[in-house]
């Protein structure tokens, strides 16, 4: 009887407890740093995904065709995630090669297949070529959010309509139990760059359009105000990383004196310039871009203080080059200690891709970020 008295209670006390405990979490805020006062984000572009086993790869040496499939995309995701061990996996867009998906639920639930199986919490957003399949761009962002783990979302209600399908951002607060443990001290926006034109007379690639930066400035100027706001006022922005598929056209702005990695094909941004980049220079807070759609390029380079950088293909199933390694950059924030040894704010933000080779080869680390640099310049 004292068992049952008990066990009800215990179903009581939960079902009080549960619902209050999940409606104080702001539910933007479901990421945060570790113990060791860092946060560590893995970039997944251009994953091209099709059909699974039975789709062949691109573009890999003539003695590795007949094994290639697919499936080797998904070990490398597998790899990846055992190696890094991230907290947040970002898929920026291409994740599926609609063409040759047969169908497109099940392709991005493979696709997917090792962020939801690694329960590490995930989000993606859209590329050129998720939509070619069965669904459309919203069918497909709508299919992404009911997925396990994962923190994507469709739209942001703070501006509606807006252009695209994939538009929000995330917050990652300061350690639990440090005085940061309720601020976002690291902004994360996800942006849907669009596929192809449908101006009469401007050809080429999608933009992202006046309401997706009119939804940015807003939501950019809300996180600066609540982190320059009691408790802890701070003396400016927390930094902020943004993703999505295809490149600015500032992209083009470097050659090979300034930037870090390498660019073996054009870079293919829309033909017109909507003025994102502008519209980022101008908030202050990004210091970091990052998109795919370029398979063979995945350098950066820093312009007016931020980063614009390129992940390097990742699929087999996608155009590449026959032994240059598929690749995927890793981002990782780290924060500073405060005087009585507390986790502090972002202290440092720096970049590496690995390699998919046998060592799963670490190359091109570089800090994209740090406090006590000017601007942004290192
Ligand atoms: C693809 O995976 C198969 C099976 O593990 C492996 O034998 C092959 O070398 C891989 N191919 C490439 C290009 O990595
Ligand atoms: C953070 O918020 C929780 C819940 O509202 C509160 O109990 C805690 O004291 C806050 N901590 C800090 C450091 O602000
Ligand atoms: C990179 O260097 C070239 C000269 O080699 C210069 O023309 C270009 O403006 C530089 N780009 C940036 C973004 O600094």
């Amino acid at each position: 009887m004292a068992v049952l008295q008990s066990c009800l209670y215990l179903v009581v006390l939960l079902s009080v407890i549960l619902p209050a405990a999940k409606s104080l979490r702001n539910p933007a805020m479901r990421l945060r740093f570790g113990k060791k006062g860092e946060f560590k984000i893995l970039q997944v572009a251009d994953m091209h995904y099709g059909d699974g086993k039975a789709t062949p790869c691109e573009d890999v040496l003539p003695s590795q065709l007949a094994s290639c499939s697919d499936l080797n995309t998904t070990a490398f995701v597998r790899r990846m995630i055992r190696a890094e061990n991230p907290d947040f996996i970002v898929f920026t867009g291409d994740n599926i090669f609609g063409f040759d998906a047969t169908d497109a639920e099940k392709s991005l639930e493979a696709a997917f297949g090792q962020a939801i199986a690694s329960n590490i919490p995930w989000a993606a957003v859209l590329g050129n070529h998720d939509q070619e399949s069965t669904l459309s761009r919203e069918g497909v962002m709508k299919h992404i959010v009911g997925l396990k783990n994962t923190l994507s979302r469709v739209n942001p209600s703070e501006v509606n309509p807006i252009d695209g399908f994939g538009n929000y951002n995330l917050e990652v607060g300061g350690v639990q139990g440090s005085a940061f443990q309720n601020k976002s001290v690291l902004n994360l926006y996800f942006l849907d760059s669009g596929d192809y034109s449908t101006v009469p007379g401007i050809f080429g690639y999608g933009w992202i359009k006046a309401s997706q930066q009119f939804w940015f400035q807003l939501t950019s100027a809300k996180l600066k105000r609540a982190y320059m706001s009691k408790p802890l006022p701070q003396k400016s922005a927390a930094p902020g990383l943004a993703y999505f598929h295809i490149p600015l056209p500032e992209f083009s702005r470097f050659d090979a004196s300034n930037y870090t990695g390498v660019r073996q094909e054009g870079i293919s941004s829309p033909t017109v310039n909507s003025g994102f980049f502008t519209s980022m220079v101008e908030s202050g807070d990004v210091k970091a871009v990052f998109t795919g759609h370029d398979h063979l390029n995945d350098f950066c380079g820093a312009l007016n203080g931020i980063n614009l950088c390129y992940a390097g293909g990742f699929g087999y199933h996608a155009y590449g080059k026959a032994g240059w390694p598929r690749r995927a950059r890793v981002v990782v924030a780290n924060l500073e200690t405060t005087s009585n040894g507390n986790w502090g704010t972002v202290k440092s933000i720096r970049t590496w891709k690995r390699l998919d080779d046998e060592h799963l080869t670490a190359i091109d680390a570089q800090v994209l970020w740090s406090k006590t640099s000017v601007g942004g310049l290192i």
